[in-house]
């Protein structure tokens, strides 16, 4: 497995006025080779859950496990989790620093296995950090000699974002999670990016971890989704039998595709259609069912 989490809970300012129970008791296990997503309302906990799992936030009570790694203060594992499992902020683009992209891209490659010297044997030479920044550019489709020596400042925004998803994916970290990787981009933009992580599943990391706050992107992606609130994880399944929920979902302020919305609708007046996402394959299946019905 991938991600191995006990009873974690979490307090922000534990001592302060501004106490704030921010996770509460989280069981979750998630495993290797899964998509899966965490919506939840806004404030319920999302960001604080993922940031412990690459030890940005260490556990104050509970455990966790991640690629194998013991998360505990002190460890000196933690470098050696931080390359193995990456991790993309909500609009990363605005932690872009490089004057040019390749130098924006090779800092994490650099900061986490090093530059091959006498007292780092294992590290990397020059032309292979330029061998693997061309190939992390490559994986977010752009390229090497159009982008390498432009600072970043100067691409637009969604081609900054590949820049910051190009830094993380460098070190082929196996866990990738992404904190809302469409957010803020037009539907082509934010197509693209879906396509781009889908892709990177299949090269450099099997297990993707998915924060968002649209359910069609849970639907199209996700073989499974944790709903969080108020710092507890109210469900986890598949995308399919969560939208079989929508009271509670509608009570959790989330909402839910509008074919998932027909499909309960329909059971309602007793015609059972499986959910699908493509609406015109659930369409022809409803049409079939009545035509059949009506016979
Ligand atoms: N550094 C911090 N200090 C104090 N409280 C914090 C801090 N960061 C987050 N919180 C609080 O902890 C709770 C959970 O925040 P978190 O950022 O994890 O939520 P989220 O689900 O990611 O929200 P969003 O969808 O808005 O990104 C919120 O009530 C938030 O105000
Ligand atoms: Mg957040």
């Amino acid at each position: 497995m991938s991600i191995k989490i006990e009873n974690l809970s979490f307090i922000y300012n534990p001592k302060g006025a501004f106490k704030k129970e921010a996770l509460k008791n989280i069981t979750l296990t998630i495993n290797k080779g899964e998509f899966f997503g965490i919506i939840g309302h806004t404030g319920s906990g999302k960001s604080t859950l993922i940031q412990h799992f690459n030890a940005l936030i260490m556990p104050q009570s509970g455990t966790l496990e991640v690629a194998g790694i013991k998360v505990v203060e002190g460890s000196k594992e933690l470098k050696s989790l931080r390359a193995k499992c990456g991790m993309v902020f909500q609009y990363p683009e605005y932690q872009l620093f490089g004057e040019t992209v390749e130098e924006d891209i090779a800092f994490g490659l650099i900061n986490f296995i090093g530059k091959k010297t006498e007292k780092n044997p294992s590290g990397l030479t020059d032309q292979e950090i330029k061998e693997r920044v061309k190939e992390a550019m490559e994986l977010v489709g752009l390229s090497y000699n159009e982008f390498a020596m432009r600072s970043p400042f100067q691409l637009s925004g969604g081609q900054k974002r590949r820049v910051a998803i190009a830094g993380i994916i460098v070190t082929k970290p196996e866990i990738l999670i992404l904190d809302e990787p469409s957010s803020g981009l037009d539907p082509k933009g934010k197509q693209e990016i879906l396509q781009l992580i889908r892709n990177l599943k299949e090269t450099t990391s099997d297990t993707i971890i998915m924060i968002s706050h649209d359910m069609d992107e849970i639907a199209e992606n996700c073989s499974r989704v944790a709903v969080i609130a108020k710092g507890e994880i109210v469900m986890c399944m598949s995308p399919e039998e969560l939208f079989t929920h929508e009271e509670a979902l509608v009570g959790l302020s989330l909402d839910i595709p509008i074919v998932a919305k027909v499909r309960n609708a329909l059971a309602l007046k007793g015609i059972d259609v499986p959910y699908n996402r493509d609406y015109k394959v659930f369409a022809k299946t409803v049409a079939e069912k009545i035509a059949g019905g009506a016979k």
